[in-house]
This record gives structure tokens, C-alpha cells and sequence, in this order.
């Protein structure tokens, strides 16, 4: 059994009202954000078009708008009462920030749309993990960059906390090894991909893929059929 969307919606539709106070937000969520804004301003990309994927109440869009000059910021999320929640963020900030109600594993914009993409703390939730980055790869402009942190669940303290006590809470969400997420990175067509653990009480993993300058065709498994047919024309 694997965790679904169904859940998702339950889970962030109840924890939506009281998410900005949680303590999470001191021991991980906060700690997060600042890894991603430090990624960034290392980019040093003039007013770049970011995408931040599970993006909850919006905290990370409203801190790219004040701390990246000329950011343009979507904030996508599955669950509308999230995005609710941070509808004084969205309000205030309406020119460059805004929420768009959506499934990463079919994100509804067209390919190559952005420059950056983030996501964090998200990851772990969703059904089909190698989707969702198929998606990441395809919205992402020739060049761009992808940032993908979740919670480090290798080594014996990181299983401890994410598929002992998290798992606990949450259900069947499934927090990827980082061979795991390097494999689907590759897989869905990144050019190249750092991994970097932050330590601390909540551990986590920040995965930094960039798509090649021209974007190649991607590998696709032949089926039964057509490596039968491709046999028959080399005959
Ligand atoms: C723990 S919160 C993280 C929010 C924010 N990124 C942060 O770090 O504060 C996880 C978020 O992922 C969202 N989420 C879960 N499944 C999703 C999916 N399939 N597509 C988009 N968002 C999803 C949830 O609704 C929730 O807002």
C-alpha cells in the first residue's frame, strides 16, 4: 500500500489552519528554505522564473519575493486549503507571486517554462515519484535548475525519524534514498546531479539537478512490440 493523493488531502486539508505554528517550521521547514535561498542566489539568475512545487502556505514564494530582485514566483500545491492558508501572502503580493492549484505528477504548464524549480518537503508524498520528476524535467528551460530537498532517510538516525516516527504520523509516504533520487533524475533526463545532507535533529537531503543546455530526447524503454519490430527491419 502506498500513500495517495486522497490522503494528501486529508492530511494537509486538517493541518492547513495551524501549519505556519507548527514547530516543524523551526526544527526543518525554516532550515529548508534557507538551504534553497542560499542554492539560488548562487545561481545568480537576473529575475528568473521559479516554480515551487508543494509549495503549502506560500513561506517560500513570499521569501523569494523579497530576497531575489525580479523573481517571478508560481506556487503550486494539490490542496486548496494549504494554498488558503497562505492567502494573505498571495493577496499582498500579487504581482509577482502566485498560487495555482495542481498535481505535481501533471503539472499544468507548458515544457520549458521555468528557469528554477523547488520543492520541498513534498516529495516524499507523492504516488508516483518518478513521474513527478519527468514532470520537473519537462517544465524546466534548457539550462535550468531543479532543487529537491526532503527529509535524509539514510543511515540508521534518518530511518529512525522518517520511516519509524514520520511514517508513524503520516502513513505510507516513502522518503527516497539518495541513490534512489539521483536514479530518477538521470532517468528523466537531467544532465547532472549534486546531492548535499544537512545535518541536525531533522536531517535532510538537498538534490541539485540542471537540465543539459539542449535538451536530449528521453531514453524510453522499448516494449515487447516494438523491439520485435525493430528486430524485424534489421533482418
Ligand atoms: C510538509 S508540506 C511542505 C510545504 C512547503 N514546501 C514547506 O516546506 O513549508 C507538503 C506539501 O506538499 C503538498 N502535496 C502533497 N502531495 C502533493 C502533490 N501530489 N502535488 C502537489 N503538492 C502536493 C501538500 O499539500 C503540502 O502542502
Amino acid at each position: 500500500m502506498i500513500y495517495t493523493k486522497d490522503e494528501a488531502q486529508v492530511e494537509f486539508t486538517r493541518w492547513s489552519k495551524s501549519y505556519d505554528r507548527s514547530i516543524l517550521q523551526t526544527l526543518l521547514f525554516g532550515p529548508s528554505r534557507k538551504a534553497l535561498l542560499n542554492q539560488i542566489r548562487g545561481l545568480k539568475m537576473e529575475s528568473p522564473k521559479v516554480l515551487d512545487i508543494g509549495c503549502g502556505t506560500g513561506q517560500f514564494p513570499e521569501v523569494l519575493f523579497h530576497e531575489v530582485p525580479g523573481a517571478k514566483v508560481w506556487g503550486l500545491d494539490l490542496v486548496r486549503g494549504m494554498l488558503e492558508g497562505g492567502n494573505g501572502r498571495w493577496n499582498h503580493y500579487t504581482d509577482r507571486i502566485q498560487p495555482v492549484q495542481g498535481d505535481s505528477e501533471r503539472l499544468p504548464f507548458a515544457d520549458g517554462s521555468f528557469d528554477i524549480l523547488t520543492c520541498a518537503n513534498s516529495f516524499h508524498h507523492y504516488p508516483n515519484q518518478a513521474l513527478a520528476v519527468r514532470e520537473m524535467c519537462r517544465v524546466l528551460r534548457p539550462g535550468g535548475a531543479l532543487m529537491l530537498l526532503d527529509g535524509y532517510r539514510d543511515g540508521l538516525w534518518g530511518r529512525f525519524i522518517f520511516d519509524v516516527c514520520v511514517a508513524g504520523v503520516e502513513g505510507n509516504v516513502h522518503h527516497a534514498s539518495a541513490k534512489e533520487i539521483k536514479g530518477m533524475m538521470m532517468d528523466a533526463g537531467f544532465g547532472s546531479v549534486d546531492q548535499f545532507r544537512h545535518r541536525g535533529p531533522a536531517p535532510f537531503l538537498l538534490s541539485l539537478a540542471r537540465t543539459p543546455q539542449r535538451k536530449m530526447p528521453r531514453p524510453h524503454l522499448m516494449d515487447r512490440s516494438d523491439s520485435v519490430s525493430r528486430s524485424t527491419i534489421s533482418q
